[in-house]
C-alpha cells in the first residue's frame, strides 16, 4: 500500500519536474530561436543584387542545365556579411532570369532552389545540397536590360540565406537540453526515491504495529471467547439439570467474561491514553495520599501472599497532573509488584520529591526480568513468562499503558532487574510542582 503511494508521489514529483524542466528550456529554446531568426531575416532582407555593370554575363556560356537554351546571367559577388548567400530573380512563369550569388554551386541547384521556393510559400527553409537555407519570396516587378539592349520582365525575387551554422547551434542546444535534462531528472529521481522512503519508513512502522496490535488482540479474545463457547456447549448437553448442579460451568464462563472484560478495558485505556486529541486534565492533587490510600486498598492481597510491605512515602506533596492517569500508573506498577513477587516476599515503595520532579519507586523480591525481556517488557501484549498464562496473568498490557501515560505526563520510567533477586520500576514526572 505505502509502496504505491510512494510510488505515486514519485511519479507526480518527476512529471512536475520534467514540466518545469521543459517550460525553462522550452522558453530559452524559443528565444534563442526568435533571436537567430530575426537575426536571419534580417540579413535575408538585406541581399540585395550586385549593380549589373559587376555581373558576367553567362549566356552564352555552355550550359548542360534543363533551363540551358534560356538567357541567365550569373553573377559571383564577393562574400556578404561573411554568410553565404544568394539571390534569384525570375520572371511570372518562374524561369530564372537572373542569378547572384555568393555561392559557389552547380546550376541545377539554383533551379531547384527557385522551383521549390515557389511552390513552396513565400517565406520558408529549405534544405539544397547539404545545407539549410532559409529562403523569402518577393514580387518586385521590374524590368531589366541585358548588355545586348534586349530587356526582360523580371517578377519574383527569391533571396537565399545560409542558415546551416544556426540549424546546427540549435541542434546543439537540443541535444545539450536532452542530455542535461535527462541526467537531472536520473538524479531528481534518486533524490526524491531516497527522501520518499525515508519519510515512509515511520509511516510504515506505525501501520505494521497497528496491524501487529490489532493481530494480537484478536488472538487475546479468542481465548476467552472458546472458554465461554465451550462451557455453554457443556450446559447444552446438561439440560434437564438443575443450574445449582451446573455451577462449574457458569463459573468458567464468568471467568471467560471477566477475562474479556479485563482485556476490553485494558485496550481502551491505551487507546484513550495513546489518543493525542484527549487532553491530558491537569489539576493540583495529593499524590501521597493516593500512593498511601492505594497500597491500602491492596493489603489482603499483600496477607493472603505472605508479603511483607515497606515504604518511605515523604507527606503530603502536591503535584499538578492528571490525578487518574497518575492513579493508573502507579495503580499497573504495584499490581505487578505484588503479581510477581514471590510468595513471603517484600515490596517496598518510595515517594519523594526533588528540586522540580518527584520519583516513584516500587521494588519487589522475586525471580526478576532476563536482561535479553529488558527492552521488550514496555511493548504490548508482551510477557516475560510466557509459561505463565494462567487466569491470574495478564495481557503484557499494563506497562504499554504506564509508558504511555509517563509520556504524556512529560516524564521517564525505567526498570532494573537482578534475576532471581528483585525487580524495580522507578516513574520521574518533571515539572510537576
Ligand atoms: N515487578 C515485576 N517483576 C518481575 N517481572 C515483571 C514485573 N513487572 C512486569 N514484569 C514482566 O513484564 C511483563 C509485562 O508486564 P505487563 O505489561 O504489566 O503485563 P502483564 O499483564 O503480564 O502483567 C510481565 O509479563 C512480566 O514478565
Ligand atoms: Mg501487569
Amino acid at each position: 500500500v505505502f509502496k504505491k503511494l510512494r510510488n505515486k508521489f514519485l511519479m507526480l514529483n518527476m512529471v512536475i519536474t520534467s514540466l518545469v524542466i521543459l517550460a525553462a528550456f522550452g522558453v530559452i529554446y524559443a528565444t534563442t530561436y526568435t533571436n537567430m531568426y530575426k537575426e536571419k531575416l534580417r540579413k535575408l532582407n538585406n541581399i540585395v543584387p550586385v549593380p549589373m555593370a559587376k555581373t558576367d554575363n553567362l549566356a552564352d556560356a555552355p550550359s548542360n542545365s534543363v533551363q540551358g537554351e534560356q538567357n541567365i546571367v550569373k553573377s559571383k559577388p564577393p562574400m556578404l556579411n561573411s554568410s553565404l548567400a544568394f539571390l534569384i530573380r525570375t520572371d511570372f512563369d518562374g524561369t530564372v532570369l537572373l542569378i547572384d550569388s555568393f555561392v559557389e554551386m552547380p546550376d541545377q541547384i539554383y533551379y531547384d532552389a527557385a522551383s521549390y521556393a515557389l511552390q513552396h510559400g513565400k517565406q520558408s527553409t529549405v534544405k539544397l545540397a547539404d545545407r539549410y537555407w532559409m529562403y523569402s519570396v518577393t514580387q518586385t516587378p521590374e524590368k531589366l536590360t541585358n548588355a545586348d539592349n534586349s530587356s526582360r520582365e523580371v517578377y519574383y525575387r527569391i533571396a537565399f540565406l545560409d542558415i546551416t551554422d544556426s540549424q546546427k547551434t540549435l541542434q546543439d542546444l537540443r541535444v545539450t537540453f536532452l542530455a542535461v535534462s535527462f541526467i537531472l531528472l536520473v538524479v531528481i529521481y534518486y533524490i526524491s526515491r531516497f527522501y520518499s522512503n525515508r519519510s515512509i519508513k515511520p509511516i510504515m512502522e506505525v501501520w505494521e504495529n497497528q496491524r501487529q496490535f490489532i493481530a494480537d488482540a484478536s488472538h487475546e479474545l479468542k481465548t476467552p471467547l472458546s472458554i465461554i463457547t465451550a462451557n455453554y456447549d457443556a450446559l447444552l448437553a446438561n439440560q434437564n439439570e438443575t443450574i445449582i448442579s451446573q455451577m462449574e460451568w457458569l463459573d468458567y464462563m464468568k471467568i471467560g467474561t471477566e477475562r474479556m472484560d479485563k482485556l476490553i478495558n485494558d485496550l481502551l485505556a491505551l487507546a484513550k491514553m495513546e489518543n493525542v486529541s484527549i487532553m491530558v486534565d491537569k489539576a493540583p492533587f495529593n499524590i501521597s495520599e493516593i500512593v498511601i490510600n492505594l497500597m491500602a486498598t491492596m493489603e489482603a492481597v499483600l496477607r493472603e501472599k505472605e508479603i511483607t510491605l515497606t515504604h518511605s512515602v515523604e507527606q503530603n506533596i502536591m503535584i499538578n497532573s492528571d490525578c487518574n492517569m497518575v492513579t493508573q500508573l502507579f495503580t499497573i506498577l504495584y499490581d505487578n509488584a505484588i503479581k510477581y513477587s514471590d510468595t513471603n516476599g517484600s515490596i517496598d515503595v518510595t515517594l519523594k520529591k526533588s528540586k522540580n520532579s518527584i520519583t516513584c519507586q516500587v521494588k519487589n523480591s522475586g525471580k526478576g526480568i532476563a536482561p535479553q525481556d529488558i527492552p521488550k517488557i514496555f511493548d504490548r501484549f508482551y510477557r516475560a513468562d510466557s509459561s505463565r498464562t494462567g487466569e491470574n496473568s495478564g495481557y503484557g498490557l499494563g506497562l504499554s499503558i504506564a509508558k504511555t501515560i509517563v509520556k504524556r505526563l512529560g516524564g521517564e520510567i525505567a526498570v532494573e532487574s537482578k534475576e532471581n533477586g528483585w525487580t524495580i520500576f522507578t516513574f520521574k514526572l518533571k515539572d510537576m510542582l
